[in-house]
């Protein structure tokens, strides 16, 4: 097994000989441009880093690739380089372009390498049909934030604009302007509605959690419960997604009291619903597409459907699902995200709304993130200064999901 450096470094390994897979990875901090001299086109806002996607590559990456949500393709250039075939499907034209342009300009680049073949189609995430019913081996990405739109720009001119007007105001009440980069990066992903990244619900997922068989596993495990609760998470799997509610006459291990909230005896329920409660077009299409593709759910008439971000999303895992091979992984890149003063755990919502997929975690890796963008070290800098112990996000999440066999 091949252990990319970044992944393996720990003290417990120092005086260890074998080197040994780490949940928390660190690469060493290299600057962007230097660490992506191989790239032609860099216009992106929220690349992945190529050594980032290279381990994932390497440690759970098999060809074919897909990476659903491709950006400018660094993923389908890594994948290129280890000698693997990969796919991309991108919403936005201009990054589809630089994707296909930067395999182009590697293959220049390295003539006599025995390299795989890659491209980048136009495409949408949430119907993956133009790979034409082929199946992968892998599936590898990071999905876009949520409401990128909020701080945009939405043109080139525009940016010029903001960044001549940060040169006035430093003239004016001094200080240092912003760079015209930094500018540009407020062009965002486009500004296009249907760009994931440009949705403005987040939506949300309630999860009751289901049953924990604590005492019967502390007395050897594998009780009645125990065998419920599988029945009931493959009933749950099998119906995919939607309102649940799943009843099990669950034993009741911890005492016969009502209180004790280890006797409850219902599985649980998932509610994925949006906010808003509304039977307005969105919705009924929305249904529509729901029971065509999962069938008629008697507790659907409560789901509230709407464009959110996690519903948006819960389309493109369920993509991916169906492309993914049996027993093989899909990667998936993540961060936390703050808005309004608060935090958005995107990463615990994503596990979320890949097992509501059918999808098993595998793994959660925290990988550290050494650069982040002005916003978000103003950001911190400003809120502590006035006492607010919010902290400045250093760290992402590597999220490996298994297709189960069956
Ligand atoms: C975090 S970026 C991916 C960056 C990429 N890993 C790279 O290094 O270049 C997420 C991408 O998802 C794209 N996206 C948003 N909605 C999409 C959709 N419905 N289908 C496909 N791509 C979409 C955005 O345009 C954005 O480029």
């Amino acid at each position: 097994m091949i252990f990319p450096n970044g992944t393996t470094e720990h003290p417990i390994n120092k005086s260890g000989k074998k080197k040994l897979l780490v949940s928390v990875w660190d690469f060493k901090p290299v600057h962007p441009q230097s660490e992506r001299s191989y790239y032609l086109c860099n216009d992106h806002p929220a690349k992945m880093r190529p050594c980032l996607a290279r381990a994932i590559l390497q440690i759970y990456g098999e060809s074919p690739v897909l990476d659903p949500m491709a950006g400018i393709g660094t993923t389908l250039i890594e994948a290129m380089l280890l000698g693997m075939d990969a796919v991309g499907v991108e919403f936005e034209k201009k990054f589809v372009d630089q994707a296909n342009k930067n395999i182009e300009h590697v293959r220049k680049l390295f003539p006599n390498k025995n390299l795989g073949n890659a491209i980048c189609i136009k495409g949408d995430a949430r119907d993956l049909s133009c790979l034409n019913n082929q199946r992968v081996n892998s599936v590898i990405f990071s999905p876009p934030y949520f409401n990128s739109m909020r701080s945009q720009v939405s043109s080139e001119k525009e940016a010029m604009k903001k960044y001549l007007n940060s040169i006035k105001q430093a003239k004016r009440v001094g200080g240092k302007p912003i760079s015209k980069a930094l500018a540009r990066s407020n062009l965002g992903y486009g500004t296009s509605k249907d760009n994931i990244g440009n949705i403005t619900k987040f939506g949300s997922i309630l999860f009751s959690p289901p049953y924990f068989d604590a005492l019967s596993i502390n007395k050897g495990g594998g009780s009645k419960s125990s065998i419920l609760y599988e029945e009931s998470t493959q009933e749950l799997q099998m119906k995919r997604s939607g309102l649940f509610a799943v009843k099990k006459n669950l034993p009741a291990p911890y005492s016969s009291k009502n209180g004790n909230i280890g006797n409850i005896s219902e599985f649980g329920s998932i509610i994925f619903n949006t906010p808003l409660r509304e039977a307005n077009r969105s919705y009924r299409i929305a249904k529509k597409d729901y029971e065509e593709k999962f069938g008629k759910d008697e507790n659907l008439k409560d789901i509230c459907f709407g464009r959110t971000y996690l519903g948006e999303m819960f389309k493109v895992y369920s993509e991916c699902y169906r492309v993914l091979k049996p027993n093989k992984f899909m990667v998936v890149v993540v961060k936390d995200i703050r808005r309004k003063g608060l935090t958005i755990p995107l990463g615990a919502d994503t596990i979320k709304l890949c097992q509501l997929v059918g999808f098993e975690v595998f793994d959660i890796v925290v990988n550290k993130m050494y650069f982040p963008s002005f916003w978000q070290l103003t950001h911190a800098q400003k809120t502590q200064a006035k006492g607010i112990p919010m902290t400045l996000r250093t760290h992402e999440y590597v999220l490996v999901f298994k297709k189960p066999s069956r």
